[in-house]
């Protein structure tokens, strides 16, 4: 049986959800949340580098499958340099799966875990994660969900990507989401500003 290494974490194939192996290769585990598992991988037919986001199949109430099919459809309808590509929406063994572009980052969440950026490291990054969100905005499109798990860095290149799309809403929305309810707060406190109003 084979194994998969991650940082701490030794998992064996039969530890994966049943069927993400099909048509990927060399899968790891990236995180883990009480909503989804995180991976990545290789996608065999083309050989392209990918994320994939598995909804942990205790997870897979209305609610949060209307979140991965929110998050998709923006995500589909969106091409700037700023925000993550969204290449697939599969389904295996009732779970959503959905196939995210890798450019080689990792979160503002991952990459400060063991010690804060100098300034020299963040302000690059800052600009980037800014441009990002000016990417969002042009497009009419309110995030609610800014925070460091949110903003994936590869400081090798420099590129920054926004991603965690679940709640984020369209501007020209007439009738209101149905994944938030008025006079409650959802989303990310700290980001309350512009990006999470709508
Ligand atoms: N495209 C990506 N590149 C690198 N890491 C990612 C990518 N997508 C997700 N991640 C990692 O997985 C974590 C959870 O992703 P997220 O989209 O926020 O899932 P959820 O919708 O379950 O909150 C992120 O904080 C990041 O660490
Ligand atoms: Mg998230």
């Amino acid at each position: 049986m084979p194994e998969f290494h991650t940082e701490g974490v030794r998992m064996k194939s039969n530890d994966l959800p049943p069927g993400i192996l099909k048509g990927f290769q060399d899968v790891t585990l990236i995180h883990e949340s009480e909503r989804s598992s995180v991976f990545r991988g290789i996608r065999t037919e083309g050989s392209q580098p990918v994320i994939l986001k598995v909804l942990k199949g205790d997870q897979s109430a209305l609610a949060e499958v209307a979140t991965y099919k929110n998050e998709y459809g923006i995500l589909s309808d969106l091409d700037v340099p700023g925000v993550i590509k969204a290449y697939d929406l599969d389904t295996q063994d009732d779970s959503p799966v959905m196939v995210l572009e890798d450019f080689g980052g990792e979160s503002l969440q991952q990459l400060t875990a063991e010690r804060p950026l100098t300034l020299e490291e963040f302000f690059p990054l800052a600009v980037k994660a800014c441009e990002g969100l000016a990417d969002i905005h042009a497009a009419d499109l309110i995030h609610k969900d800014i925070n460091p798990g949110h903003i994936v860095a590869n400081p090798d290149t420099g590129h920054v990507k926004i991603i965690g799309f679940g709640i984020a809403s369209r501007q020209q929305q007439t009738t209101p989401s149905p994944l938030t309810h008025p006079g409650q707060l959802t989303g990310t406190l700290v980001s309350c500003q512009s990006s999470s109003v709508g």
